[in-house]
Protein backbone atom coordinates (compact mmCIF):
# COMPACT_ATOMS: atom_id res chain seq x y z
CA UNK A 1 0.00 0.00 0.00
CA UNK A 2 1.39 3.56 -0.84
CA UNK A 3 1.77 5.71 2.35
CA UNK A 4 0.91 9.03 3.55
CA UNK A 5 2.81 10.95 6.49
CA UNK A 6 2.06 14.85 7.91
CA UNK A 7 2.11 16.62 10.61
CA UNK A 8 1.00 19.80 12.40
CA UNK A 9 3.52 22.01 15.14
CA UNK A 10 2.16 22.14 18.78
CA UNK A 11 2.48 25.64 18.71
CA UNK A 12 -0.80 27.15 20.05
CA UNK A 13 -4.78 26.59 19.29
CA UNK A 14 -5.06 24.49 16.08
CA UNK A 15 -7.71 26.49 13.56
CA UNK A 16 -10.18 26.34 10.50
CA UNK A 17 -6.91 26.69 8.30
CA UNK A 18 -5.23 23.75 9.99
CA UNK A 19 -8.37 21.38 9.83
CA UNK A 20 -9.46 22.47 6.02
CA UNK A 21 -5.75 22.53 4.88
CA UNK A 22 -4.60 19.49 6.15
CA UNK A 23 -6.40 17.42 9.31
CA UNK A 24 -9.55 16.64 7.02
CA UNK A 25 -7.40 15.50 4.59
CA UNK A 26 -5.72 13.19 6.66
CA UNK A 27 -9.09 11.79 7.59
CA UNK A 28 -9.71 10.94 3.97
CA UNK A 29 -6.66 9.49 2.89
CA UNK A 30 -6.59 7.53 5.90
CA UNK A 31 -8.89 4.85 3.76
CA UNK A 32 -6.76 4.50 0.84
CA UNK A 33 -3.08 4.84 2.19
CA UNK A 34 -0.89 3.50 5.07
CA UNK A 35 -1.20 6.95 6.95
CA UNK A 36 1.63 8.23 9.58
CA UNK A 37 -0.15 10.94 11.55
CA UNK A 38 2.60 13.20 13.70
CA UNK A 39 2.60 16.22 16.11
CA UNK A 40 5.98 17.83 15.48
CA UNK A 41 7.54 18.98 18.47
CA UNK A 42 10.48 19.19 17.08
CA UNK A 43 9.56 21.48 15.09
CA UNK A 44 7.48 23.67 17.61
CA UNK A 45 10.86 24.92 19.33
CA UNK A 46 12.74 26.56 17.04
CA UNK A 47 11.91 30.28 17.39
CA UNK A 48 12.24 29.53 21.34
CA UNK A 49 9.29 30.80 22.57
CA UNK A 50 7.33 28.14 23.73
CA UNK A 51 6.75 27.35 27.35
CA UNK A 52 7.39 24.14 28.06
CA UNK A 53 4.23 23.81 29.74
CA UNK A 54 2.81 25.18 26.90
CA UNK A 55 4.34 22.52 24.53
CA UNK A 56 3.27 19.61 26.41
CA UNK A 57 -0.39 20.59 26.68
CA UNK A 58 -0.27 21.54 23.12
CA UNK A 59 1.14 18.48 21.86
CA UNK A 60 -1.78 16.29 23.65
CA UNK A 61 -4.05 18.68 22.33
CA UNK A 62 -2.73 18.61 18.89
CA UNK A 63 -3.29 14.63 18.75
CA UNK A 64 -6.59 14.77 20.34
CA UNK A 65 -7.73 17.26 18.02
CA UNK A 66 -6.38 14.60 14.65
CA UNK A 67 -8.55 11.78 16.97
CA UNK A 68 -11.58 13.96 17.12
CA UNK A 69 -11.33 15.16 13.72
CA UNK A 70 -11.87 11.55 12.06
CA UNK A 71 -7.89 10.15 12.21
CA UNK A 72 -8.62 6.54 13.59
CA UNK A 73 -6.20 5.33 15.31
CA UNK A 74 -6.90 1.48 13.91
CA UNK A 75 -6.22 2.82 10.24
CA UNK A 76 -3.76 5.67 10.74
CA UNK A 77 -0.27 5.52 13.63
CA UNK A 78 -0.75 9.00 15.43
CA UNK A 79 2.35 9.61 17.03
CA UNK A 80 4.58 12.58 18.35
CA UNK A 81 7.91 13.19 16.42
CA UNK A 82 10.01 13.30 19.36
CA UNK A 83 8.95 9.60 20.51
CA UNK A 84 10.99 8.31 17.02
CA UNK A 85 14.48 9.41 17.57
CA UNK A 86 14.92 8.50 13.65
CA UNK A 87 13.52 11.85 12.94
CA UNK A 88 16.63 13.69 14.81
CA UNK A 89 19.24 11.36 13.26
CA UNK A 90 17.90 11.43 9.55
CA UNK A 91 17.77 15.20 9.93
CA UNK A 92 21.63 15.81 10.65
CA UNK A 93 22.34 13.01 7.85
CA UNK A 94 20.46 15.35 5.18
CA UNK A 95 22.08 18.56 6.70
CA UNK A 96 24.96 17.55 5.29
CA UNK A 97 23.63 17.02 2.11
CA UNK A 98 21.45 20.38 2.03
CA UNK A 99 23.11 23.14 0.58
CA UNK A 100 22.67 26.55 2.84
CA UNK A 101 21.60 28.22 -0.23
CA UNK A 102 18.48 26.27 -0.85
CA UNK A 103 17.24 26.44 2.92
CA UNK A 104 18.40 30.30 2.53
CA UNK A 105 15.72 30.69 -0.47
CA UNK A 106 12.86 30.12 2.00
CA UNK A 107 9.91 31.76 2.10
CA UNK A 108 8.91 30.99 5.55
CA UNK A 109 12.35 31.44 6.86
CA UNK A 110 12.91 34.61 5.21
CA UNK A 111 9.83 35.96 6.91
CA UNK A 112 10.50 34.48 10.65
CA UNK A 113 14.32 35.74 10.25
CA UNK A 114 13.04 38.66 9.41
CA UNK A 115 10.67 39.10 12.22
CA UNK A 116 13.35 37.73 14.59
CA UNK A 117 16.67 39.72 13.82
CA UNK A 118 19.38 38.92 15.57
CA UNK A 119 18.43 36.00 17.40
CA UNK A 120 17.23 33.53 14.73
CA UNK A 121 18.34 30.14 15.73
CA UNK A 122 19.85 27.65 13.25
CA UNK A 123 17.19 25.79 14.27
CA UNK A 124 14.82 27.89 12.46
CA UNK A 125 16.70 27.40 9.31
CA UNK A 126 17.07 24.23 9.31
CA UNK A 127 13.72 23.46 9.75
CA UNK A 128 12.63 22.32 6.30
CA UNK A 129 15.18 19.48 6.51
CA UNK A 130 13.84 18.44 9.81
CA UNK A 131 10.19 18.26 7.48
CA UNK A 132 12.00 16.72 5.05
CA UNK A 133 13.37 13.78 7.35
CA UNK A 134 10.19 13.61 8.76
CA UNK A 135 8.76 12.56 5.27
CA UNK A 136 11.53 10.90 3.93
CA UNK A 137 11.81 8.16 6.69
CA UNK A 138 8.31 6.86 6.11
CA UNK A 139 8.94 6.83 2.25
CA UNK A 140 5.48 8.82 2.09
CA UNK A 141 4.44 8.99 -1.45
CA UNK A 142 1.42 11.38 -0.63
CA UNK A 143 1.80 14.77 2.13
CA UNK A 144 -1.28 16.07 2.80
CA UNK A 145 -0.50 20.02 3.59
CA UNK A 146 -1.74 23.67 3.09
CA UNK A 147 -0.51 25.69 0.04
CA UNK A 148 1.66 27.63 2.36
CA UNK A 149 3.75 24.11 2.86
CA UNK A 150 4.10 23.82 -1.06
CA UNK A 151 7.70 25.21 -0.96
CA UNK A 152 8.94 22.82 1.93
CA UNK A 153 7.55 19.92 -0.05
CA UNK A 154 9.44 20.97 -3.24
CA UNK A 155 12.83 20.91 -1.36
CA UNK A 156 12.23 17.55 0.44
CA UNK A 157 11.33 16.58 -2.94
CA UNK A 158 15.15 18.10 -4.38
CA UNK A 159 16.97 16.96 -1.46
CA UNK A 160 16.00 13.05 -1.82
CA UNK A 161 16.87 13.25 -5.23
CA UNK A 162 20.42 14.92 -4.27
CA UNK A 163 20.37 11.91 -1.73
CA UNK A 164 19.59 9.32 -4.03
CA UNK A 165 22.34 11.10 -6.72
CA UNK A 166 24.97 10.85 -4.55
CA UNK A 167 24.59 7.28 -2.50
CA UNK A 168 21.59 5.80 -3.78
CA UNK A 169 20.40 2.85 -6.92
CA UNK A 170 24.18 2.11 -8.93
CA UNK A 171 26.17 3.18 -6.29
CA UNK A 172 24.99 1.50 -3.97
CA UNK A 173 24.78 -1.66 -5.40
CA UNK A 174 28.17 -1.84 -6.09
CA UNK A 175 29.61 -1.25 -3.15
CA UNK A 176 27.14 -3.41 -1.22
CA UNK A 177 26.59 -6.20 -3.89
CA UNK A 178 23.30 -6.26 -3.15
CA UNK A 179 20.09 -3.75 -4.14
CA UNK A 180 18.67 -2.00 -0.59
CA UNK A 181 15.66 -3.32 0.84
CA UNK A 182 12.28 -1.10 0.87
CA UNK A 183 9.94 0.26 -1.37
CA UNK A 184 11.67 2.54 -3.05
CA UNK A 185 12.24 3.13 -7.08
CA UNK A 186 14.66 1.42 -9.01
CA UNK A 187 17.15 1.13 -5.91
CA UNK A 188 16.71 4.51 -4.53
CA UNK A 189 17.46 5.13 -0.85
CA UNK A 190 14.68 7.67 -0.58
CA UNK A 191 11.42 7.63 -2.09
CA UNK A 192 10.22 11.08 -3.88
CA UNK A 193 6.81 12.19 -2.69
CA UNK A 194 4.07 14.54 -4.36
CA UNK A 195 2.22 17.36 -2.12
CA UNK A 196 -1.60 16.62 -1.48
CA UNK A 197 -3.20 20.31 -1.45
CA UNK A 198 -7.24 20.86 -1.30
CA UNK A 199 -8.98 22.70 -4.35
CA UNK A 200 -11.21 24.25 -1.67
CA UNK A 201 -9.01 25.07 1.91
CA UNK A 202 -5.75 25.36 0.68
CA UNK A 203 -5.33 28.80 2.04
CA UNK A 204 -7.55 29.95 4.48
CA UNK A 205 -7.65 33.55 5.16
CA UNK A 206 -7.45 35.41 8.06
CA UNK A 207 -11.27 37.10 9.65
CA UNK A 208 -9.74 40.53 10.11
CA UNK A 209 -7.78 40.83 6.22
CA UNK A 210 -8.70 38.91 3.62
CA UNK A 211 -5.27 38.92 1.95
CA UNK A 212 -3.23 37.41 4.55
CA UNK A 213 -3.57 33.67 5.56
CA UNK A 214 -5.31 33.01 8.65
CA UNK A 215 -2.14 31.96 10.95
CA UNK A 216 -1.56 30.81 14.81
CA UNK A 217 1.05 32.95 14.97
CA UNK A 218 -1.35 36.14 14.34
CA UNK A 219 -1.50 37.95 17.66
CA UNK A 220 -4.59 38.91 16.72
CA UNK A 221 -6.76 36.30 18.48
CA UNK A 222 -10.19 37.54 16.30
CA UNK A 223 -8.29 36.31 13.07
CA UNK A 224 -8.89 32.91 13.70
CA UNK A 225 -11.27 30.22 14.02
CA UNK A 226 -9.93 27.72 16.56
CA UNK A 227 -11.39 23.99 16.27
CA UNK A 228 -12.20 24.69 20.09
CA UNK A 229 -13.71 27.57 20.18
CA UNK A 230 -17.20 27.98 21.87
CA UNK A 231 -20.27 28.67 19.76
CA UNK A 232 -20.09 31.93 21.64
CA UNK A 233 -16.17 32.75 20.21
CA UNK A 234 -17.33 31.78 16.98
CA UNK A 235 -20.45 34.12 16.67
CA UNK A 236 -18.18 37.15 17.84
CA UNK A 237 -15.66 36.56 15.98
CA UNK A 238 -17.78 36.39 13.00
CA UNK A 239 -19.43 39.49 14.40
CA UNK A 240 -16.66 41.27 13.80
CA UNK A 241 -14.97 39.79 11.10
CA UNK A 242 -13.94 42.31 8.13
CA UNK A 243 -16.39 42.53 5.41
CA UNK A 244 -16.72 45.19 2.38
CA UNK A 245 -19.43 47.28 0.66
CA UNK A 246 -20.28 45.68 -2.37
CA UNK A 247 -24.09 44.29 -2.70
CA UNK A 248 -24.23 40.44 -2.33
CA UNK A 249 -21.32 37.89 -2.06
CA UNK A 250 -19.53 36.06 -4.58
CA UNK A 251 -16.88 33.88 -4.87
CA UNK A 252 -13.52 34.88 -7.32
CA UNK A 253 -13.30 38.71 -7.21
CA UNK A 254 -10.13 39.78 -6.77
CA UNK A 255 -11.08 43.00 -5.34
CA UNK A 256 -13.33 40.93 -2.81
CA UNK A 257 -11.02 38.43 -0.67
CA UNK A 258 -13.45 38.55 2.48
CA UNK A 259 -16.57 37.59 0.39
CA UNK A 260 -14.47 34.80 -1.15
CA UNK A 261 -12.61 33.96 2.10
CA UNK A 262 -15.83 33.60 4.32
CA UNK A 263 -18.14 32.08 0.95
CA UNK A 264 -15.31 28.79 0.83
CA UNK A 265 -15.65 28.89 5.06
CA UNK A 266 -19.08 28.16 4.37
CA UNK A 267 -19.13 25.89 1.36
CA UNK A 268 -16.47 23.61 3.55
CA UNK A 269 -18.61 23.78 6.50
CA UNK A 270 -21.87 22.47 5.15
CA UNK A 271 -19.82 20.33 2.13
CA UNK A 272 -22.05 22.07 -0.50
CA UNK A 273 -20.86 22.95 -3.90
CA UNK A 274 -20.16 26.39 -5.19
CA UNK A 275 -23.56 26.66 -6.88
CA UNK A 276 -25.46 25.73 -4.20
CA UNK A 277 -23.87 28.17 -1.60
CA UNK A 278 -24.39 30.60 -4.43
CA UNK A 279 -28.16 30.02 -4.39
CA UNK A 280 -28.16 30.07 -0.97
CA UNK A 281 -26.33 32.99 -0.42
CA UNK A 282 -25.38 34.66 -3.39
CA UNK A 283 -28.38 37.76 -2.94
CA UNK A 284 -27.41 38.03 0.82
CA UNK A 285 -26.27 40.84 2.84
CA UNK A 286 -23.29 40.61 5.02
CA UNK A 287 -25.69 41.32 7.72
CA UNK A 288 -28.23 37.97 7.01
CA UNK A 289 -25.06 35.82 5.74
CA UNK A 290 -23.28 35.82 9.05
CA UNK A 291 -25.64 34.54 11.00
CA UNK A 292 -25.65 31.78 8.62
CA UNK A 293 -21.98 31.20 8.55
CA UNK A 294 -21.72 31.27 12.37
CA UNK A 295 -24.56 28.42 12.48
CA UNK A 296 -22.43 26.82 9.73
CA UNK A 297 -19.06 26.66 11.86
CA UNK A 298 -20.65 26.01 14.97
CA UNK A 299 -23.01 22.92 13.30
CA UNK A 300 -19.51 21.61 12.07
CA UNK A 301 -17.43 21.93 14.68
CA UNK A 302 -19.78 20.79 17.65
CA UNK A 303 -19.25 17.08 17.02
CA UNK A 304 -15.37 17.62 16.94
CA UNK A 305 -15.50 19.34 20.07
CA UNK A 306 -18.03 16.19 21.95
CA UNK A 307 -15.50 13.86 20.91
CA UNK A 308 -12.33 15.67 21.71
CA UNK A 309 -13.88 16.21 25.17
CA UNK A 310 -14.63 12.02 25.31
CA UNK A 311 -10.88 11.62 24.56
CA UNK A 312 -9.93 14.19 27.06
CA UNK A 313 -12.06 13.01 29.43
CA UNK A 314 -11.32 9.02 28.99
CA UNK A 315 -7.84 8.16 31.31
CA UNK A 316 -4.52 6.61 29.44
CA UNK A 317 -6.43 6.57 26.04
CA UNK A 318 -4.65 9.14 24.48
CA UNK A 319 -1.35 7.90 26.13
CA UNK A 320 -2.15 4.50 24.39
CA UNK A 321 -2.82 5.55 20.75
CA UNK A 322 0.62 7.44 21.13
CA UNK A 323 2.71 4.61 22.71
CA UNK A 324 1.14 2.64 20.18
CA UNK A 325 1.71 4.79 17.24
CA UNK A 326 5.31 5.58 17.83
CA UNK A 327 6.08 1.90 17.93
CA UNK A 328 4.73 1.41 14.41
CA UNK A 329 6.37 4.52 13.45
CA UNK A 330 9.22 3.64 15.14
CA UNK A 331 9.53 -0.07 13.48
CA UNK A 332 9.04 2.07 9.68
CA UNK A 333 11.34 4.91 10.54
CA UNK A 334 14.42 2.64 11.94
CA UNK A 335 14.22 0.75 8.22
CA UNK A 336 14.57 3.59 6.62
CA UNK A 337 17.51 4.82 8.75
CA UNK A 338 19.42 1.69 8.35
CA UNK A 339 19.42 1.96 4.73
CA UNK A 340 20.69 5.32 4.50
CA UNK A 341 23.18 4.66 6.97
CA UNK A 342 24.46 1.73 5.18
CA UNK A 343 24.48 3.47 1.47
CA UNK A 344 26.15 6.32 3.24
CA UNK A 345 28.73 3.89 4.17
CA UNK A 346 28.47 3.90 8.22
CA UNK A 347 29.99 0.72 9.74
CA UNK A 348 26.69 -1.14 10.73
CA UNK A 349 25.84 -1.14 14.95
P1 LIG B 1 1.73 24.14 10.60
O1 LIG B 1 1.73 23.58 11.97
O2 LIG B 1 2.05 25.57 10.40
O3 LIG B 1 0.34 23.88 9.93
C1 LIG B 1 -0.23 22.59 9.89
C2 LIG B 1 -0.93 22.36 8.57
O4 LIG B 1 -1.93 23.35 8.37
C3 LIG B 1 -1.75 23.98 7.11
N1 LIG B 1 -2.18 25.38 7.21
C4 LIG B 1 -3.13 25.94 6.45
N2 LIG B 1 -3.88 25.45 5.47
C5 LIG B 1 -4.78 26.28 4.90
N3 LIG B 1 -4.95 27.56 5.27
C6 LIG B 1 -4.22 28.11 6.25
N4 LIG B 1 -4.42 29.36 6.62
C7 LIG B 1 -3.25 27.28 6.90
N5 LIG B 1 -2.37 27.49 7.90
C8 LIG B 1 -1.72 26.31 8.07
C9 LIG B 1 -0.28 23.85 6.83
O5 LIG B 1 -0.01 23.95 5.44
C10 LIG B 1 0.03 22.48 7.36
O6 LIG B 1 -0.30 21.49 6.43
N6 LIG B 1 5.97 22.61 8.49
C11 LIG B 1 4.64 22.19 8.86
C12 LIG B 1 4.61 21.04 9.83
C13 LIG B 1 5.36 19.82 9.41
C14 LIG B 1 4.99 18.90 8.40
C15 LIG B 1 6.00 17.89 8.39
C16 LIG B 1 3.91 18.82 7.53
C17 LIG B 1 6.54 19.38 9.94
N7 LIG B 1 6.89 18.20 9.34
C18 LIG B 1 5.93 16.81 7.52
C19 LIG B 1 3.85 17.74 6.64
C20 LIG B 1 4.86 16.76 6.63
C21 LIG B 1 3.94 23.37 9.52
O7 LIG B 1 4.54 24.31 9.97
O8 LIG B 1 2.65 23.24 9.64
Amino acid sequence: RKRVLSGVQPTGSIHLGNYFGAIRNYVKLQEEYDAFYCVVDLHAITNGEVEPAVLERSTRTSAAIYLAAGVDASKASVFVQSHVPAHSELCWLLNCAAPIGWLEKMIQFKEKARKAGEDVSVGLLDYPVLMAADILLYKADLVPVGEDQRQHLELTRDLAGRVNGLYGGKKWKKRKGKAPSGRSRGGDVLLVPEAFTPKEGGRVMSLTDGASKMSKSNPAEGSRINVLDTPDEIAKKIKRCKTDAFEGLEFGNPERPEANNLLTMYQLCTGKTREEVLADCGSMRWGDFKPVLTDAVIEHLSPIQTRYNEIMDEPGYLDGVLKEGADKANEVANTTLRDVRDAMGFVQF
